[in-house]
């Protein structure tokens, strides 16, 4: 199983948007018994929107479990997405019980024949649930809005990824695959410059090659519970379904090498 973190620590930057669509693609993946992928998405944000947008897909319990020890894991369900949903026990989780969500989680992790793919949506705010995501993650993608502060919001991130993986992954490396401007609005001046300054602050081994553009689309397929692709067509989605496609296909083709090592 792959597991995917969508994270940055700043609000309303389009984590969820991304995290959704990333679970719709992967669970489209032939995988290599020919059959689609088993997909699972954790949602960690209270406000539980992940949850929502996935509603109709298959619902495996709740993802404060992760967080109290006698709770089970969700057996694979089947082909397609399993949602582990938020509930009201998610506020309350403590950096005591991370420890324990750790150990749980990696040791499901490396059940074989289980998922093929974990997603995980996280809050925009730095605490326990954070913490956990890093620790256990091997990929990490990180929405950016190009506006005021998002330099300081990269280097939070990037200080926040350096603390986990010294004090709970013995320095192994979280695979960053990158900034991704999101609800870029090309027309402004203002956003394009500073896509420009943050791409020569941050370099290009850290800034996902590709940006999502503010398009109603977006907003229209997850009000509908739908991939973007999945719109009745309209010139909109034609072009916000392209967008997130060759997104999402760099995404899936940068988690490739963890298969390699898998193997190895
Ligand atoms: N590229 C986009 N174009 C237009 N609207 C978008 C785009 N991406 C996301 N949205 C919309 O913007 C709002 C915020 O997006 P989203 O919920 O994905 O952000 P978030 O980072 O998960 O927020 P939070 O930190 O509150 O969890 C939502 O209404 C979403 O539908
Ligand atoms: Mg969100």
């Amino acid at each position: 199983m792959k597991t995917i973190v969508i994270n940055n620590q700043k609000g309303g930057v389009g984590k969820t948007m991304l995290a959704v669509h990333l679970a719709w693609y992967l669970a489209e993946q032939v995988m290599d018994d020919d059959k689609e992928a088993k997909v699972l998405f954790i949602d960690l944000d209270g406000q539980g929107n992940g949850g929502t947008a996935l509603e109709n897909e298959r619902q495996s319990g709740n993802s404060a479990d992760l967080f109290e020890a006698t709770r089970q894991l969700p057996l694979p369900g089947g082909l397609g997405i399993s949602v582990m949903s938020q509930d009201a026990r998610l506020h309350s989780v403590e950096m005591s019980s991370v420890p324990q969500a750790i150990r749980k989680f990696r040791s499901f992790q490396n059940e074989k024949g289980g998922y093929d793919y974990c997603v995980i949506d996280t809050p925009p705010t730095w605490g326990a649930r954070n913490f956990t995501a890093l620790a256990v993650t091997d990929f990490l993608i990180s929405p950016v809005e190009m506006k005021e502060f998002a330099l300081g919001g990269i280097k939070n991130l990037l200080a926040s990824v350096e603390a986990v993986e010294t004090r709970a992954r013995e320095g192994r490396r979280v695979a960053n695959l990158g900034f991704l401007p999101s609800r870029f609005n090309s027309h402004s001046a203002e956003e394009r410059q500073k896509l420009q300054a943050t791409l020569d602050a941050v370099g290009t081994k850290l800034m996902f090659p590709g940006v999502i553009k503010l398009r109603d689309s977006y907003e229209i397929a997850l009000a509908n519970r739908v991939p973007v692709w999945r719109l009745p067509s309209s010139s909109g989605a034609k072009v916000a379904a392209a967008e997130i496609k060759q997104i999402l296909k760099t995404i899936a083709s940068r988690m490739e090498p963890a298969k390699i090592e898998e193997i190895a």
